[in-house]
């Protein structure tokens, strides 16, 4: 079966920009020896600076920290033209659409479309530094065109996943404040069309918005409805645009952009990264980790509409001159075998999916990648969720022929980039393992409780102990959000360290293994879902008296959501599967189809304390189908346990 340890591939490694655990160790050492020096000597050598910073590490009012201060950037400059006079004509984007269409953008092209993009917004909508722009887009050129044209003028791009319904989205508008919202008409799946723009109507009906102006860039050319003196047409107002836009000097500390991400409790945060510290650490882990070389072309299957999308589609790949694969389409259509025959024609050096993904490819497509020559791939990634042996098998020995490292890499929205990940050419990889931290993060795993670090074999909270650079600035308007999430579990030594939320365990040789959120929050298919949301959603059904939604083992999600519900009306459910219907109908409205539950139980009551605590393990156990180990006799009601277990044997 699988071994413990597979070796980088040598011949990799020689031209590796790590090339072994000694060069690994020397930055490690490095980073701990001066932490500063470590992080301004990267700042001054990666960041082509307007003005230089003056200060590395600004921990004075810390958690709130300051990187790289009196520095001035501008991220749309770092990741378009300081490339022009090596790379003008270099494919920076390869785009491939859903039904095949294919256009290749090279960076002098890029720099045209951005600044005329910058100069629309600038100049027709009024959009100006700080103001905040909201995008709705599918997998198309222009989103990107869109983010960094944001960054060129140093408006805070929110971009929310095309995926979501009109409520999320109109949350997501008024929590930021969005005064712009930039859209697409729709765009194409499985080769049929599909609808953005009618969505955005919807969100902005009530009134009330802060919206002034919908852009719509026109892809699928399908019917819309347009509302005067609030919708233009992108197609239109791009024609007479300038293809030159002074990029806006920034601080190292202005915003960049906003993501929300589901939390254990209320509403998603605007997650908020800054300028310098993002871009930096978006560069060095695409060097770092997927050792991109100038000639290779790399590509990441995630959606713009998630941090993986904008870290590494977009700014990393972007900010070190690479050439960057985006996908419109769904990668089992028409079959299995379409990444496989991506790669073959693009000649893909890199690919980097979800684990979700790779248990599809590998259920539907098990012999599609011998079907085509996949042999340029050097680096496998993988991302969102922990990956299963069996899946990373298959991924190990049919996608990257035995001789690809994978790099199982951990990270979060909040990081901003890669925390915790194999380096392809010095890191003996270990499967289903995210192994070490990468130099710079000092990425621990501590006990809760006290606060020291945990030993071999033993299992506690993943925390990072110093501010990086890229880590989260801030949730949206609410700072003291910011700390509670974050800063709030685990002390080190009295002084309060950022914790993920994950769980993890150390193997013999310090290698990490994240083991799940020890929160409410639950992975579905690598998209971070918090039950408190999905409950929220599920008691708008006037029927709902009270629910509970708790995480269980799905084999292609990861996680499926599984929801206790009592109902109000005595006697039951007239008709079960209409009232599932309506209730996922009600979430598909409130949220999206990503939270739609996998499994519904309508219960005669929840597992309760006398204080009238939820006991959600006891019911994660009777998801999961396990032996309920919690002593339930100081429930409220201690025959609800049984009741619902033998509800949910019969499901
Ligand atoms: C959560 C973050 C990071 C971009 C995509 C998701 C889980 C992430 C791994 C991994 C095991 C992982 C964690 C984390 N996660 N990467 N390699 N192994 N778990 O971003 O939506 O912010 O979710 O995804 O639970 O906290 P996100």
């Amino acid at each position: 079966m699988l071994q413990e340890l597979y070796q980088p591939n040598k011949e990799f490694a020689k031209n590796a920009r790590i090339k072994n655990m000694c060069e690994y160790n020397e930055l490690v050492d490095a980073a701990n020896e001066d932490y500063e020096g470590f992080w301004g000597a990267f700042a001054n050598e990666k960041i082509d600076w307007f003005e230089p910073f003056t200060n590395v590490l600004n921990e004075t009012n810390a958690p709130f920290v300051k990187w790289f201060e009196g520095g001035k950037l501008n991220v749309a400059h770092q990741c378009i033209d300081r490339h022009i006079e090596s790379r003008k004509n270099k494919a920076a984007i390869i785009f491939e659409g859903d039904r095949g269409d294919k256009q290749i953008i090279t960076y002098l092209e890029l720099y045209y479309q951005v600044n005329k993009f910058a100069n629309l917004l600038k100049e027709d909508f009024g959009v100006k530094k700080g103001d905040r722009v909201v995008i709705y887009m599918p997998m198309i050129p222009e989103a990107a065109y869109a983010m960094l044209a944001c960054a060129r003028i140093g408006a805070i791009h929110s971009i929310v996943f095309g995926g979501f319904s009109a409520e999320a989205l109109r949350d997501r508008i008024n929590d930021a404040e969005a005064k712009v919202v930039i859209t697409a008409d729709g765009a194409y799946r499985k080769t049929k069309p599909y609808m953005l723009k009618p969505v955005v109507d919807e969100a902005l009906a009530e009134g009330n918005s802060p919206v002034e102006k919908v852009l719509v860039v026109e892809r699928n050319n399908e019917d819309l409805e347009w509302v005067a003196g609030r919708d233009y047409s992108y197609n239109e107002l791009i024609k007479d645009k300038s293809p030159e836009c002074p990029a806006e000097p920034m601080d190292s500390e202005d915003p960049l952009f906003l993501l929300y991400t589901s939390g254990s409790t209320g509403k998603p945060k605007g997650v908020q990264h800054n300028q310098a510290g993002y871009i930096l650490w978006a560069q060095m882990t695409m060097e770092w980790v997927f050792d991109v070389k100038e000639n290779d072309t790399y590509w990441c299957t995630a959606d713009i509409g998630w941090i993986t999308g904008h870290t590494y589609i977009v700014y990393g790949p972007l900010a070190m001159g690479a050439t960057t694969v985006m996908f419109e389409g769904v990668i089992t259509y028409p079959d299995a075998g379409r990444p496989w025959k991506m790669v073959e024609e693009y000649k893909i050096n890199q690919f980097y999916t979800a684990p979700t993904a790779i248990r599809v490819l590998h259920k539907t497509g098990e012999n599609e990648p011998a079907k085509y020559d996949i042999s340029s791939l050097k680096v496998l990634g993988t991302v969102g969720e922990p990956i299963d042996p069996p899946a990373w098998k298959w991924y190990y020995e049919e996608v990257g022929q035995s001789k690809c490292a994978i790099v199982d890499t951990y990270w979060q929205t909040e990081t901003g980039g890669h925390i915790v990940s194999p380096l392809p050419g010095a890191t003996p990889i270990k499967p289903a393992c995210a192994t070490l931290p990468l130099p710079g993060i000092i990425g621990e795993i501590l006990d809760p409780e006290t606060g020291r670090k945990v030993g071999a074999g033993e299992s506690g909270y993943m925390c990072v102990t110093r501010p990086w650079p890229s880590m989260i600035r801030g949730v949206w308007g609410d700072p003291e959000r910011f700390i509670k999430s974050y800063f709030g579990d685990v002390k080190k030594d009295g002084k309060a360290v950022y914790f993920t939320g994950d769980g993890a365990v150390y193997g013999e040789n310090g290698y990490i293994t994240i083991t799940g959120r020890t929160d409410d929050v639950i992975n579905v298919s690598g998209h971070r879902m918090g039950t408190a949301e999905v409950e929220a959603a599920i008691k708008k059904h006037w029927n709902v008296a009270e629910v509970a939604v708790v995480g269980k083992p799905h084999e292609i999600k990861g996680e499926g959501i599984f929801a206790y519900i009592v109902l109000k009306s005595d006697e039951g459910v007239a008709d079960e599967v209409e009232e599932v219907k309506a209730i996922n109908n009600i979430i598909k409205k409130e949220i999206g189809n990503i939270a739609v539950c996998d499994d519904m139980v309508f219960a005669p009551g929840l597992p309760k304390t006398r204080s009238g605590k939820i006991m959600r393990r006891i019911l994660r156990s009777i998801a999961k189908g396990e032996p309920i180990t919690q002593d339930i006799s100081t429930l409220e009601d201690p025959s609800v346990v049984e009741k619902i277990e033998n509800m949910v044997k019969g499901v």
